[in-house]
């Protein structure tokens, strides 16, 4: 069984990698630990966790609507019924909106217990599980809430990808190839990662694949944990991703609006002249555009919603937009502050060429 040491200036932790789910017999015996599960896996999975009393389950529908405080403060008081206090473990299972609740709840109630998470998606388990973050959304506003707490261990078992949809798959996938493109190395073999990718579509190869990227993510985390300077590269897609899951209503999931965030990005640098027209074509016909996956309506691209989405990016500092761009043909990504509306409109008009949803 593979694993994985992640450092944390909270705490240190370890990522076990696991082939099936025998693993969780193992927590069920664990003293003083209570559950707080996703629903849809509580239902998939139910006989791996029929040893558990059932006062013991916290069940969470796990929506964007549902990762607020008011679920927060749900499973504080779930807590607070149980006997043991400071002493407890805290174990979530589900994927990114479970790990934001629970990390969040965890973090704050009797100032941090100790909490286990299992990520049971493919963007939970090869992106969001380790680098510490928790968010919460405040009215219509996503993510604006959170702080920084990890989780204790985390247990990454791709078997639980075998009910994931395929658009929720993709989501994760979008994920990897952000992390694999911003990988430093000398240059750059995209013939390697195109055939990665295409391998992950067919499932092939995923738990190496989820290892890869966390190394990849762990050695940035370790620079910046706290996200003031390198780690900021990891908006590589992430800028205009934001804004098409507000404008898209959340149709489009996180993973493929970072891909079609990207494609974007690359465009703002195409005109920019720092990525070439011959890389830029590989890109986006041999790898982003084939992982969009699902069909896109002209009515998630609404020009107000997503110039509002990106002025309110938390990373934006002056009168223009922020985003993280190519700025050579081997990606390296940069921090560019200087994004007109006009050149955010004109980039957009190619976008939505690019995507066939010109009229
Ligand atoms: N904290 C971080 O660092 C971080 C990073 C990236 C994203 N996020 C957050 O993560 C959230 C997205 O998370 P996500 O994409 O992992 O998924 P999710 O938690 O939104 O779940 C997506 C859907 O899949 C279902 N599901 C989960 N696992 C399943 C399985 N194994 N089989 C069948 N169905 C399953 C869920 O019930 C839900 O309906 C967003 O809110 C995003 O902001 C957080
Ligand atoms: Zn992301």
């Amino acid at each position: 069984m593979k694993s994985l040491d992640i450092h944390s200036n909270i705490h240190d932790y370890k990522v076990f990698f696991h082939e099936n789910l025998d693993f969780i017999g193992k927590l069920v015996e664990q003293s003083n630990r209570i559950f707080v599960m996703d629903r849809n896996i509580y239902n998939l999975y139910a006989r791996y966790f029929e040893r558990i009393d059932l006062n013991d389950i916290f069940l969470l529908d796990a929506t964007e609507e549902n990762k607020t405080l008011k679920s927060v403060e749900q499973i504080y008081a779930f807590l607070a019924t149980k006997d043991s206090k400071r002493n407890t473990t805290l174990v979530s299972i589900g994927g990114g909106i479970t790990q934001d609740i629970t990390g969040f709840a965890t973090s704050t109630v009797y100032r941090g217990i100790r909490w286990i998470f299992i990520p049971t998606t493919f963007l939970s388990q090869a992106d969001s599980c380790i680098g510490s973050k928790t968010s919460l959304n405040f009215e219509n506003y996503k993510n604006i809430i959170g702080g920084f707490y990890p989780p204790h261990e985390i247990y990454v078992a791709p078997e639980f990808l075998n009910t994931l949809s395929e658009k929720d798959y993709y989501s994760g996938i979008g994920e990897v190839i952000k992390f694999a493109l911003l990988k430093e190395e000398p240059r750059k073999n995209y013939s390697e990662l195109i055939e990665k990718i295409d391998n992950l579509k067919q499932r092939k190869n995923i738990l190496n694949t989820i290892h890869e990227t966390m190394e990849i993510k762990s050695a940035y985390i370790k620079i910046d944990e706290f996200d003031t300077g390198k780690r900021n590269l990891f908006n590589y897609g992430h800028c205009f991703g934001h804004a098409l899951e507000n404008s898209s209503h959340y149709e489009v999931p996180h993973g493929i609006a970072v891909t079609i965030g990207m494609i974007y990005a690359n465009i703002v640098s195409l005109g920019r002249g720092l990525v070439s027209r011959h890389i830029f074509d590989l890109l986006n016909n041999d790898l982003l555009l084939p992982s969009v996956f699902m069909k896109l309506e002209a009515t998630c691209f609404d020009f107000d919603i997503l110039l509002n989405s990106m002025k309110n990016d938390k990373k934006r500092v002056g009168a223009n937009l922020t985003i993280i761009i190519p700025s050579s043909d081997n990606i390296e990504a940069i921090k560019v502050d200087d994004l007109s509306e006009g050149e955010f409109g004109r980039c957009l008009d190619l976008l939505l060429d690019t995507l066939g949803l010109k009229s």
